[in-house]
């Protein structure tokens, strides 16, 4: 995973690897002063609305970017330098979290793209469409059958195709074809290069099936099991938001503009018509002394800026607890203590073994020449190992109900349902960490530990009435004690996996960064210092529980309280996913595309 895998090497553009785009601006002064529908922030929920809303020729649809165009950047589109992209790069927003409770102190870099694409554009590309648990719980909580898997499905087939690897090699037995989309805009496929760690892997699962079983396909709907990693890479470069709903055939459209490198800071409201204050355009500017434009939406303005951004811009506008908000002085269109609150993500750990090889992606690390062999091969032939993303293989698993970690925690469940995953293992051919120290040399293997449907829960809350001072976040990881002990449980059985006689003669053994912590004492202090987060926040918008009350926005992702303004993109689940938020979101916005569709047909 992550930065530490890769030198930075500067690298020539390649002219011949991504398309211009079509009609893009960066000048305010350009944008037309008719449209339908202002769009905030080309991620993925973004992305997809502004797509879908532009079908319609007689809508006029504005996107409205913060950040900069990724076309030609081939940090971003090459799969492998994933790590590379974060953090604090030119197309990211560097949050930090507060000093974290449960983290011995630690305060966290938080990432986000700020790139067309959005974080599409910077992350691990990991495809995880959930388990029919996760989307029927929705259902259950919003009243509203059309959340549910069944329907739901329909627009994961819709959103994909499923394109072949970079190697051409065989898929057979590495995923069900029939539950895949053949024309959608969003390429998904298999690892196109040999991995090192791939035979290990799938060794240990077969010695110890039953207590690791084989899934042919996560993305069925049923997700529990090891099985190959499906990942939005088309061929050999990464497949996007950006890449794929704003292709050139798409942002050509003489309906839709995209205006990039300008912030939205704040959403306008009519307050003097009948019933609740309407939404009624937005502000934006380039920076804190450039000068502030308006723009008018006549019939809507969707806010997609993100889990961050999207509560960051409600607050701004008078939407959250209005006493909070009257303390930094922004005052209150309408008192809802929600937003910013239930924030979840999920905890995640890179553990390290040292490896017998000289082969591993350390080579690619340490030694800048066959960094440069491999650019060079990628660039020739579009192949080899920079055309994959960090892991070959993903697993989701439930701790069985007699383990120790059930029986002390009886009748806890925090997952969607019995289908859906607690723990994800991820493996790295070479030492990959979140954490910002730089991997040490020699050569080794990362099995990274996720915890999926964690009960702590965070906040994101205002610092000041300006658009460009950072709110204020807590993801607020390990701060509940069955956070604690099911990390606790999921390094155990980690150490279990890596101790497998498959790996007999690979693996040397513990790195010195975690052999040391044996006792569950010792276990706890290592997990409270290296625990960082999975980038994968969410839930601070939540749809409402049709059983009233709590909420941020309807089941039709419609601002309680207010008209005229929609979220679309990962603040508004109500719960986490047990896997890869990436295309769940996608799905969402297609779902609300045609909310949308059908509110104004
Ligand atoms: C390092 C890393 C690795 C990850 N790996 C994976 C993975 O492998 N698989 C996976 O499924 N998920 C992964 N994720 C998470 C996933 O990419 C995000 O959850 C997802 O992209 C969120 O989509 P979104 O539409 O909610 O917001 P985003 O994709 O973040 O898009 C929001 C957009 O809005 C823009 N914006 C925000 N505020 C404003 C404003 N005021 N004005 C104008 N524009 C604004 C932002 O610049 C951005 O472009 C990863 C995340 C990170 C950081
Ligand atoms: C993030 O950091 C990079 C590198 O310092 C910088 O170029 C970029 O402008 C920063 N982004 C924001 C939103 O501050
Ligand atoms: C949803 O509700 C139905 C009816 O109460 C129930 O049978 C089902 O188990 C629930 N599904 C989930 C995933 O919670
Ligand atoms: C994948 O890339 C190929 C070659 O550039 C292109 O023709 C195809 O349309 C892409 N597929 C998707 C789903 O983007
Ligand atoms: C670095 O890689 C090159 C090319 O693969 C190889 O010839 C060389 O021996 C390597 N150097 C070291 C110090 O391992
Ligand atoms: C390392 O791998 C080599 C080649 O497979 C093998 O001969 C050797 O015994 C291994 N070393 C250890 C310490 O297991
Ligand atoms: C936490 O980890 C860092 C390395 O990332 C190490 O230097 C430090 O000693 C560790 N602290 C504790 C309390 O384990």
């Amino acid at each position: 995973m992550f930065k530490s895998v890769i030198l930075s090497v500067a690298i020539a553009l390649q002219a011949n690897l991504q398309v211009a785009h079509g009609a893009l601006l960066t000048d305010p002064t350009k944008i037309g002063n008719n449209y339908d529908f202002v769009v905030v922030g080309a991620g993925i929920g973004g992305s997809v609305v502004a797509n879908r809303l532009s079908e319609n020729p007689a809508w006029k649809v504005l996107l409205i970017e913060a950040g900069i165009n990724n076309a030609g950047l081939e940090d971003i589109s090459i799969p492998f330098f994933a790590p590379r992209d974060s953090p604090n790069e030119i197309w990211t927003w560097n949050y930090t979290t507060v000093p974290q409770t449960g983290l011995l102190g630690r305060t966290l870099t938080y990432q986000r793209g700020k790139i067309l694409g959005g974080t599409s554009s910077i992350n691990y590309m990991m495809f995880t469409r959930g388990s029919s648990d996760f989307w029927d719980n929705i259902a259950n909580w919003t009243g509203d059958s059309s959340w549910g898997w069944k329907n739901i499905y329909n627009y994961f087939i819709k959103l994909e195709t499923f394109t072949p690897p970079a190697d051409g090699h065989d898929t057979t037995g590495q995923y069900d074809p029939s539950v895949h989309g053949t024309s959608g805009p969003l390429a998904v496929s298999l690892p196109g290069a040999a991995n090192e760690l791939s035979p290990f892997i799938f060794q240990t699962q077969q010695n110890e099936a039953s207590h690791w079983p084989f899934i042919l396909d996560a993305n069925s709907g049923n997700q529990l099991g090891l099985g190959w990693l499906q990942a939005t890479i088309n061929g050999s470069t990464r497949a996007s938001a950006a890449t794929a709903y704003l292709a050139p055939q798409y942002i050509s459209r003489p309906n839709l503009d995209v205006l990039i490198e300008q912030q939205v800071t704040k959403v306008l409201f009519n307050t003097n018509v009948k019933g609740a204050p309407q939404a009624t355009g937005v502000t934006f500017a380039s920076g804190p002394k450039a000068k502030v434009y308006t723009v008018k939406a006549k019939k809507e303005v969707i806010l997609s800026g993100g889990s961050i951004g999207s509560t960051h811009l409600l607050l701004l506008s008078g939407i959250g607890d209005k006493n909070a908000l009257k303390k930094v002085g922004v005052s209150s269109i309408f008192n809802n203590a929600e937003v910013g609150s239930n924030l979840i993500d999920h905890p995640c750990i890179t553990n390290h073994w040292v490896a017998n090889t000289t082969n591993s992606l350390d080579l690619l690390r340490e030694n800048s020449t066959a960094l440069a062999d491999a650019i060079a091969n990628y660039d020739a032939t579009g192949k080899g190992r920079l055309v994959d993303t960090v892991s070959p293989a993903m697993g989701l698993f439930r701790f069985p109900d007699n383990s120790d970690f059930i029986q002390s925690n009886p009748g806890v469940k925090t997952a969607s349902g019995p289908k859906a995953a607690e723990y994800e293992f991820l493996w790295i051919d070479g030492w990959g960490s979140f954490l910002p120290v730089p991997g040490p040399s020699g050569f080794y293997l990362t099995l990274s530990q996720v915890i999926l449907s964690p009960s702590s829960r965070g906040t994101i809350t205002l610092n000041s009435a300006s658009p460009w001072v950072f709110p204020t976040i807590d993801t607020a990881f390990l701060t509940t004690e069955y956070d604690l002990d099911i990390s606790r449980a999921a390094f155990k059985d980690a150490r279990t996996f890596m101790s497998d006689k498959a790996w007999k003669g690979y693996n040397l053994g513990e790195a010195f960064d975690q052999s040391a912590f044996q006792t569950d004492a010792q276990i706890d202090s290592y997990l409270r210092n290296n625990t960082t987060p999975a980038y994968h926040m969410t839930s601070t918008n939540r749809i409402q529980s049709h059983k009233g009350g709590d909420g941020v926005v309807d089941n039709t992702l419609k601002v309680v309280g207010v008209s005229g303004l929609r979220v679309v993109d990962n603040s508004v689940f109500p719960f986490i996913i047990e896997g890869h938020p990436e295309a769940t979101i996608y799905a969402l916005a297609e779902r609300a595309s045609d909310y949308i569709k059908a509110t104004w047909a």
